[in-house]
This record gives structure tokens, sequence and C-alpha cells, in this order.
């Protein structure tokens, strides 16, 4: 398989590299065309329903399915749709069958939608163990082997972190979970679609990520692909008529719940934004997540050096094992960073402020003149 992306031929399709150096797509990944053509043609066709085809939303659902599963390395059978990653976490912890006393790990600075839904089954006796960087300001893995006990239940962690990019090894953890019958669930939001997973090789119970980011899928449809045989272990909290085997018109009401992870879904989906995550699926699996990282990689190898030689602290880790598409800068002055980002917006740079930093975020359809607009950019220390 070919690794190089013919970038010219992407960047055609995404309107606002004529107007923006765009590098923040760890914050908003941009509709390309056929994206936006595809929700502006449901749109109008829900104008007038009747004309929908009727099969329409089950094969958009399918397609979305097989879409997630292969960027996943997983099964279609085993995406459920949630409406954030928030939900997802919470459709995960949920379905435990947690005991007082019981705990689970999650790293101090995780993102906020993957803490909340585990702090709130405290009321049910659970204890989060919060999970201290070491000395180098890394997540590391041994930390959590150490704080593991009988009493694990679960640990919560992202793929790639938010602030600065570390990619965490899924396969390393999995391994260390599975031995100890641990349920790992995984934030993907920052590496599904651009970052390759191989969710059935790994110990992972489930990956969620949002659609809003590198699925360039807008708000709202976030998903949760599940491995082989956690689909029997997560209890599904919520269920509806989506949930069973059954049609509307059977009124012996049994609760079959379905085999698949559709056991999750209550009642009518979000089409308009499937519909998106559809079309912009095409584009991800055709250009292929192994050639989207290695362009990447390209860029913030190109990044990291520029900064570097002009006096800039590059803050996140860049060693092969850790590095990942999001790379974060320092000038050394969390104030001066802060200014900056305004800066750089005024000249139609767009990157973001995270943990204090200067957060790069580019995508597979970014070139090097991006990133040497930004270079030529940042003032001299
Ligand atoms: C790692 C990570 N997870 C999740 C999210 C989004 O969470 P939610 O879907 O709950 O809004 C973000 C957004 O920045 C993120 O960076």
């Amino acid at each position: 398989m070919s690794t190089a992306v013919d970038v010219t031929t992407y960047r055609e399709e995404f309107p606002l590299t004529n107007t923006w150096s765009y590098l923040n797509h760890a914050a908003w990944g941009p509709f390309p065309t056929r994206t936006i053509e595809a929700v502006q043609e449901y749109a109008a066709s829900w104008g007038s329903p009747p004309d929908v085809p009727g099969d329409y939303g089950a094969n958009v659902i399918q397609e979305v399915k097989e879409g997630v599963a292969e960027l996943a390395g997983g099964k279609a059978d085993n995406v459920a749709f949630v409406s954030s990653l928030a939900e997802g976490m919470n459709l995960l912890g949920n379905g435990l069958d947690w005991q007082a006393g019981d705990n689970v790990l999650i790293p101090r600075h995780e993102f906020p939608s993957v803490v909340y839904p585990f702090l709130n089954l405290q009321r049910k006796g659970v204890e989060v163990r919060f999970i201290e960087k070491n000395d180098e300001g890394r997540t590391d893995l041994g930390r959590f082997e150490a704080a593991m006990d009988d009493k694990t239940r679960a640990v919560a962690i992202s793929h790639i972190e938010w602030a600065d990019g570390y990619r965490n090894d899924l396969k390393k953890l999995g391994d260390i979970c599975r031995a100890r019958d641990i349920e790992l669930f995984a934030d993907c939001t920052q590496s599904l679609g651009i970052h390759p997973i191989n969710l059935e090789e790994t110990g992972v119970t489930a990956a969620a990520a949002h659609g809003y980011k590198w699925l360039l899928s807008s708000f709202g449809n976030a998903v949760v692909v599940f491995n082989e045989g956690a689909v029997e272990r997560i209890y599904p909290t919520y269920v509806g008529r989506l949930s069973v085997d059954a049609n509307d018109e059977d009124h012996n009401w049994q609760l079959n719940l379905r085999t698949t992870a559709q056991r999750y879904q209550t009642g009518g989906q979000n089409i308009m934004s499937l519909t998106a995550m559809r079309a912009s699926l095409t584009m991800l699996r055709e250009a292929t997540t192994e050639a989207m990282t290695a362009q990447t990689i390209k860029l913030t190898d190109q990044l990291a050096q520029g900064l570097e030689s002009s006096g800039y602290q590059v803050i996140s880790d860049r060693s092969p094992e850790h590095r990942s598409q999001i790379v974060t800068f320092s000038t050394g002055d969390r104030e001066r960073n802060a200014a900056l980002i305004g800066e750089l917006e005024e000249r139609k740079i767009s990157v973001a402020l995270r943990g204090g930093c200067v957060r790069v975020s580019p995508f597979f359809y970014n070139n090097e003149e991006d990133v040497e607009t930004l270079l030529e950019a940042l003032p001299p220390l």
C-alpha cells in the first residue's frame, strides 16, 4: 500500500485552505466539499420526507458503521452511536456491575469528558483513583500497573492526549488490563481517523470518539466501537425500541436485547449528522490512515525542527513510540503564548492554546507551506 497522499487532490476539497493556514484539527475538523454537498442534499430532501428513499437511513447507518469499524480495526456490528464522548464514557462506565469499594484508574489530567462520568459513579461507592504523570510530565503505564489491585475494575484513558498529543500505548496497557480482567475504556477522539487503531489486536474493551475533529463530521455524533465479546459485558443502561429484537407492533413486551451493539441505540438516530460522517469517511478511507499519519508526521517534524532552530520549546514527546499529529510548543512564558494565538489568528493562522502552550494540529491535506507560514509568522525570541 502506498503511503504517499496526493495532498493537492484533497486540498481542493477544503475551501478554507484558500484563506487560512488551518492547523487546528484537534479542536475542529472542517467539512470537505463532498460533506457540505451531502448535508445540503439531505436537508433539501427532508423538505419532502415521502420522497426520501425508505432505506436511506438504514444504508447511511450501515455504511458509517463499516467505515468506522475499518478505521478502528473492529467489526461493524460492534459500533454504537452516541451524542458525545462523555455520553460514550457514561454508556461504558454505567454498564458495569460495580460493587461498593471497586475502583477505576484515570490519569489526573485527562479530558473532562472522560473523568466526570466516573466521578458520577462515586454515589455507588466507586473510588476514582487519579494517576499522576511521571517526572518528565508524561503518562506512565508503570504507574497504572502499580495502582491496580483486586478491586480495580476499569481504566479510562485517552489514546492521544488532548493537551500535548502524547500517544499512549493501548496495546501495552490493554495487555496489562486483560491479564487482570480489568476493562479498558479508550477515548480515541484525538486518534480515530488519523492514527491507525487495531482494536481487535489490543485488550481495549471499547474505543470511543467524537466526530467533530478527525472524523470531519461536526458535533453531536460520537461512536463507541466495542471489542469482540465486550457487548456482553457492558449492560445497556438506556434501552428503547431499537435495542430489542422486536418490531413496533409487537406488544408481548419481551426485553430481547439485540446481540450486537445495536442494543445501545434507543430511538430514531441523527441521520443528518450521520450523512456528514458517511461522506467524510469516504475521504478518510480513500486516503488511508497510514498515509495520513505519514503526512502529518512529516509536517510535525518540519514544525518541530523549525521551532527548535528559532529557540521555541517543543513540549510534546517526539519519540516514535509516543509522537502524534499534535505538537505543543512554548515561548517559555504562558502569557506570551496566550497572546501569540490572537496574533497568529490575525494573520489567518489557526492554532489553539492548551495547557498554557500553543497547540498545532495539522491534518493530511495540510502542506509544507502551511507549516512554513506559521514558522515565518513567529516573532523572534
Ligand atoms: C480527548 C478529547 N476527548 C473528548 C473531547 C470531546 O468530548 P465531548 O464529546 O464530551 O464534548 C475532546 C474535545 O476537545 C477531546 O480533546
